[in-house]
């Protein structure tokens, strides 16, 4: 890899010397005190006071509850925000920080609230949620190439812009619209052309962002290894990214797609053993996305169905021959190809196969608000059938089981593991992300979905990555484990970060420790700095 780590041992040593991190001396809070803070810390045009939303406001609760897509983490027993602020302008974001640090409070920022886990709107001591929504512009410079779109944009409206300006330029990210910019590009990102051009974040050329001191930072002035750790590492752990720059990518202005099913009657298995020796070996251009969902067969049986969409970067001609050719087995025909510009495939990709204007991408309800508790894995070489037979009995057992495989290969072959802290390169035929649905009149039996995807996922170790076990972190997963609330487990931490990062993990420890030795933004799984304390290092 060309880069060379601490490893946990060093690193120990090499920060012994930070030993004293005095927790700040915080004021106990009084909210009219409080609000002056605010007010005195935000010299701006617009008054801070009109962005503020305490708990007896009667719009505080539809603040909080528009964007939550997982209702699992949003009960009446969940801590709730002291205090939602929707800035207008930077400044109000640099006094929430200065006036939060002051009253010793947590600060959570949130995009476009789609973190799994809800890290976004819920923590555990008290805290101050940044709703980054009035953060949305979004500049398509085409002559450049480029584009700066602010965080609480959503993927839809970023689709959406470029489309707008141009029928040739688009953007490698995500499939679903309502996703939030600022979670998304700061943990990976990817979608249809993963293949093609990688994830979000290699794409990522400048950003704004606010780091603990409240200082303004862009690229050039927070240095290369800063800039570095947000391209992946997640943003929550280092700042407030206010927008990123990105470049966009090329797209031919004709692009096909198909849709085919199987159902197990059908064949599902052989046909899904073959798609796993295929399909990170196709060209670049073609992109087979599986998913897998019960259903009932014609005779009132339930089964799974197993659903391949197919985008092709060209026409359905080509689409279907290079089907023909390497993967006869899904028995695609001419009809089931249809060619479209990108933007439409974007709509398809999202569900949107009945005609939809594009202006649905520009629609910020979150499009599968529910309940769900989601888990993912990598996959290096084909599951065989006979481990195939055995999920299916899994997924016929659990009520409203959901599963991905999003392929890889291609240009993520190239882009060493080091490059940006998402690790997840070479090897890798495809993603597996696992959902456990349920509705609010099943909530109560929440546990029981729960212990049933764990199940799942035990039952796949011995199908998926090992050393570490890989996982996704936009498709963040606590089971993996968490930081306490005031004191990290590093022996924890190094579990979880490893899965997310691999050996990234150190050097996002080292970035962390250099800009926040405070840990100031943090949450349950925010990346630690290194600060040991003589009583672990004596317990250890
Ligand atoms: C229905 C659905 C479909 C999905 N599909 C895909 C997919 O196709 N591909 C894929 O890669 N992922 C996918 N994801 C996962 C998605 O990428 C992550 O959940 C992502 O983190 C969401 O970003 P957000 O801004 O919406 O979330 P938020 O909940 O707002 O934030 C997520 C995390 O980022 C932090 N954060 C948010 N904004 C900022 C900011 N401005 N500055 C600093 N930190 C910030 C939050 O504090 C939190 O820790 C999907 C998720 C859902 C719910
Ligand atoms: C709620 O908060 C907003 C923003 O601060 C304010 O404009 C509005 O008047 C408040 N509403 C009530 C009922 O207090
Ligand atoms: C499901 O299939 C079995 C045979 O495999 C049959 O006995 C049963 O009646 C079917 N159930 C329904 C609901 O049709
Ligand atoms: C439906 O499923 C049942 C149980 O798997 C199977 O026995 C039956 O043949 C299926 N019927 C059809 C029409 O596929
Ligand atoms: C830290 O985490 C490790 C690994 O999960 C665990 O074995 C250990 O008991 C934890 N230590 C403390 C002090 O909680």
């Amino acid at each position: 890899m060309g880069r060379s780590y601490f490893t946990p041992l060093s690193l120990i040593s090499a920060f012994l010397f930070l030993i004293s991190f005095a927790a700040a001396n915080s004021k106990p809070l009084v909210l009219n005190e409080f609000f002056q803070c605010l007010s005195s810390h935000s010299q701006s045009s617009i008054p801070i006071t009109n962005s503020l939303y305490t708990k007896t406001n009667s719009s505080y609760s539809t603040i909080l509850e528009s964007t939550i897509d997982n209702l699992r983490c949003y009960s009446p027993t969940t801590i709730k925000p002291l205090l939602i602020i929707t800035p207008m302008e930077e400044s109000h974001i640099q006094a929430a920080i200065y006036c939060s640090k002051t009253y010793g409070l947590q600060l959570r920022v949130r995009s476009g609230g789609h973190d799994y886990e809800g890290l976004s709107f819920v923590a555990d001591s008290p805290f101050l949620m940044l709703d980054m929504t009035h953060f949305r512009q979004i500049d398509v410079n085409i002559e450049e190439n480029s584009a700066w779109v602010q965080a609480g944009a959503i993927l839809g409206e970023l689709y959406y812009k470029i489309a707008e300006k141009s029928k040739i330029h688009g953007f490698s990210a995500g499939l679903c619209p309502t996703i939030g910019v600022g979670g998304h590009f700061s943990g990976g990102g990817f979608g249809p052309m993963v293949r093609k051009y990688g994830v979000a974040a290699d794409h990522i050329v400048d950003v704004r962002m606010i780091n603990s001191k409240g200082r303004i930072l862009t690229r050039a002035s927070m240095g290369e290894n800063l800039f570095w750790a947000i391209r992946g590492g997640g943003g929550a752990s280092f700042g407030v990214i206010i927008a990123y720059k990105i470049n966009l990518v090329p797209v031919p202005p004709t692009v096909s797609v198909f849709s085919v099913s199987k159902t197990l009657e059908q064949g599902a298995s052989k046909v899904l053993y073959r798609y796993q020796e295929v399909v990170d070996k196709f060209p670049e251009d073609l992109f087979i996305r599986v998913s897998i969902l019960p259903t009932t067969n014609q005779s009132g049986n339930k089964t799974m169905l197993v659903a391949f969409n197919s985008l092709f970067l060209g026409s359905a001609k080509d689409h279907l021959s290079l089907i023909q050719t390497s993967f006869p087995e899904l028995g695609v025909q001419s009809k089931d190809c249809k060619e479209m510009s990108w933007i439409q495939s974007v709509l398809f990709f999202a569900g949107y196969t009945n005609g939809e204007s594009i202006d649905t991408l520009l629609d910020r309800t979150p499009q599968f608000k529910g309940y769900f508790k989601a888990k993912s894995d990598f996959v290096k070489a084909p599951i065989p059938e006979s481990g195939l037979e055995g999920l299916w009995k899994i997924l016929l057992e659990g009520d409203n089981s959901l599963m991905f495989f999003l392929p890889f290969g291609g240009k993520m072959n190239e882009i060493p593991e080091s490059a940006i802290p998402f690790p997840h390169r070479k090897g890798n035929i495809y993603n597996i992300q696992y959902v456990a649905r349920w509705t609010e009149q099943e909530n109560p039996q929440a546990e029981k979905h729960i212990a049933w995807i764990r199940n799942l996922y035990d039952y796949m170790a011995p199908y998926v990555s090992k050393n570490p076990r890989a996982s996704y972190l936009n498709y963040r997963d606590l089971d993996l484990g968490q930081n306490g609330n005031t004191k990290t487990n590093y022996s924890q931490a190094l579990i979880w970060g490893s899965k997310y990062f691999k050996n990234n993990f150190y050097q996002l420890v080292r970035v962390k420790t250099r800009v926040d030795p405070g840990n100031f933004f943090r949450n349950e799984q925010s990346i630690p700095p290194f600060k040991m304390e003589v009583e672990d290092f004596l317990v250890n």
